[in-house]
């Protein structure tokens, strides 16, 4: 069989770190693949006015399948003033690479998963009854719907005449607003299609299925959002009736689960939002099991399209230290979903056992995980390096 061809998208700051590391991992782990460096970042917004150059996307729409790392967003004046001098005139403006990949191949379905590795200390732990302490396992897995609702982007401030119009013809907004002068109207639409709420409702559903997980939980706010989260829950009941009878339908308000993330965090398996409310949750249960060092994500396209990403950034202050310090898991977690994505689940299993078993050990710990301020001096002080961590899940196999 030909080896498979990854599109490698470092990014930007410890981007490039966890993703060398990661490929290490991968190389050691018996996958065999050629990698090819797609441009992507802050570096091609200064030099060439994009972060997302068109050669990046035709990489990507051939060979399909990405890991990125993380890339550097700053705000729009900053991102001008570091526009290299002969772009400035060309009036360009900055928009994040992220959102432009997400956007161009239709990425609508992220996968978050977060599993609660076994003497982590970064674990969550709760008061039981009287003197004991508990620490719930957590197993989640959320399923955010990734290009409408909130981030949609459609959304105006003195909305143009048209707009504040239609606005006009709903009782609501005459009663509540209609008084207010439409100069000082900001208004951000949430716009949900059946379509794409199918998609991320059945790839919930569908992964419940394959992997085993009770239930699945809509995570919304129906009785108050009625069209847009009413919709989703009600395709909810409606797929599940039809398709999937053997896993249960949970409904939470995203207020009361995140109040409830606290209390039974291990009561839950699949759980699927909209955009922000998944972005929500999902950075909730990362909380639960370590952090940003642990946060790992898919985002699929359904032309099979997909990238795998940590949902960190790129730490700009760990950058350029001489020995990288940041934790490489949620990079190389993010790697083992590219490879169940692509059928190699056997070097996955071994992947995340050597991670694993390397957290079990406690030996090899980075910074985050000894709860150290990052500085350039936690390896001395006994932290691993981002390289030390990938050396002892290498050791593992
Ligand atoms: P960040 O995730 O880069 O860093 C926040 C803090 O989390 C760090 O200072 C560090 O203490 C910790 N951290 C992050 N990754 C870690 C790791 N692997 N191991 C241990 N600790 C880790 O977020 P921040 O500082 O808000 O943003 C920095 C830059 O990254 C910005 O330019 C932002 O726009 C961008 N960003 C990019 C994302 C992406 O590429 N998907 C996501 C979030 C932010
Ligand atoms: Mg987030």
């Amino acid at each position: 069989m030909s080896k498979r061809t990854i599109v490698a998208m470092p990014g930007d700051g410890i981007g490039k770190t966890v993703l060398d590391e990661t490929i290490r991992v991968l190389d050691a782990a018996g996958f065999e693949a050629d990698y090819v460096e797609g441009d992507i970042g802050w570096e091609f917004w200064k030099k060439e006015g994009n972060p997302l150059p068109q050669r990046t996307i035709d990489l990507l729409a051939k060979h399909k399948i990405a890991l990125f790392g993380a890339i550097t967003s700053k705000p729009k004046d900053e991102a001008f003033e570091e526009l290299a001098d002969e772009l400035k005139e060309k009036g360009l403006v900055y928009s994040s690479p992220i959102v432009g990949l997400r956007q161009h191949f239709g990425l609508d379905i992220c996968a978050r998963p977060c599993k609660t590795y076994k003497n982590n200390p970064l674990n969550f732990i709760k008061r039981g009854v009287g003197d004991t302490i508990e620490e719930p396992e957590v197993d989640a897995v959320i399923f955010r719907q990734n290009t409408e609702g909130l981030y949609g982007g459609v959304e105006w401030s003195n909305p143009p005449a048209n707009v504040y119009d239609a606005l006009m013809t709903h009782p609501k907004f005459q009663s509540n607003f209609g008084e207010v002068p439409v100069n000082e109207i900001s208004v951000s639409t949430r716009i949900f299609t059946k379509n794409a709420t199918e998609r991320i409702l059945k790839a919930a559903f569908n992964h419940a299925k394959e992997y085993g997980y009770k239930s699945v939980t809509v995570c919304e706010k129906p009785n108050v959002i009625r069209e847009t989260s009413g919709m989703m829950y009600k395709m909810a009941q409606q797929i599940q009736k039809s398709d999937y009878p053997e896993i249960q339908l949970w409904n939470t308000n995203i207020d009361a689960q995140m109040m409830w993330l606290t209390k039974n965090p291990n009561n839950y398996g699949v759980i699927v939002a909209g955009n922000m409310f998944g972005d929500i949750i999902s950075d909730g249960f990362a909380g639960l099991i370590g952090g940003l060092g642990f946060a790992c994500s898919a985002q699929m396209s359904s032309e099979g399209i997909a990238v795998f990403e940590p949902t960190h950034g790129s730490a700009p202050k760990y950058a350029d230290y001489e020995t990288s310090i940041v934790n490489p898991i949620a990079m190389v977690e993010s790697a083992c979903m590219m490879l169940d994505y692509i059928d190699e689940k056997t070097i996955s299993t071994k992947i995340r056992k050597a991670i694993s078993d390397v957290i079990s050990e406690g030996k090899v710990r980075t910074y985050d995980m000894m709860k150290m301020t990052g500085r350039a001096d936690v390896v001395e002080k006994g932290a691993a390096s981002t390289t030390q961590m990938a050396d002892a899940i290498i050791a593992k196999f």
